[in-house]
């Protein structure tokens, strides 16, 4: 028999396998590149403005990703409790995308306009104040820490460069748009945009 040849032979199996994965895996991958799906904005996206692009880095910087997912599944469980499931479309101006996989806190994907401000302000300083069995560490630092706007105009560039549609009005106003604010007004602005561009539509 043929086949025992690859069975009584685990480097050429090993090798076929690889293979076969590999043909798997592009088949299925590659066509994404081109599918408009997930290559096009979804309708009412909108780029996230200077405070929102820097609110997001504050959320990167302090590692929120580790713990938080923004992505929703299409599973019943998923949408009842976070909403409308996440599409492609939404993430193609976020580089680099924040989907995550640790949930060790919710899904934050549609979390802008759940809560206040406020509320985001008083928990991100110590979520005990509003959820008093939380374990989410407190970042009462973020209102200290002011932004200078040094490297807003730039970042908005070099996503720009990635197909991100900034205007040079948006560029040109970005270091006036953060200044004086600080990590804290930069997080919550992120966190309020979060998911709205197509639950708004609903
Ligand atoms: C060690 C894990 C951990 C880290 C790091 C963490 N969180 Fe959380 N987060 C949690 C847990 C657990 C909860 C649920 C309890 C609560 O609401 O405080 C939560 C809840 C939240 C909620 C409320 C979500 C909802 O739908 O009720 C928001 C918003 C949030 N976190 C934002 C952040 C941001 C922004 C950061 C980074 C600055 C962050 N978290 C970092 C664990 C974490």
């Amino acid at each position: 028999m043929k086949h025992e040849i690859i069975e009584k032979n685990i480097g050429l199996m090993a090798l076929l396998m690889v293979l076969c994965v590999s043909i798997g895996g592009l088949t299925q991958i590659v066509p994404l590149f081109f599918q408009d799906v997930t290559n096009d904005p979804v309708e009412g996206l909108k780029p996230y403005t200077a405070l929102e692009l820097e609110g997001r880095d504050v959320y990167i910087a302090n590692g929120c990703v580790g713990c938080h997912s923004q992505m929703i599944r299409p599973f019943r469980a998923e949408t009842e409790r976070y909403g409308h499931y996440s599409v492609a479309g939404e993430s193609v101006w976020d580089h680099p995308f924040l989907w995550g996989s640790k949930r060790t806190g919710p899904d934050l994907a549609r979390v802008g306009g759940r809560y206040s401000d406020e509320w985001q302000r008083a928990h991100l300083y110590n979520p005990r104040n509003v959820v008093p069995e939380s374990i989410m560490p407190a970042f009462p630092f973020l209102v200290e820490k002011k932004l200078d706007g040094k490297d807003t105009a730039r970042k908005m560039e070099v996503m720009r460069g990635f197909g991100v549609p900034y205007t040079d009005e948006d560029i040109a106003g970005a270091r006036e748009a953060v200044k004086g604010k600080t990590e804290m007004d930069a997080i919550v602005a992120y966190l309020q945009v979060l998911g709205t561009s197509i639950t708004s539509k609903r």
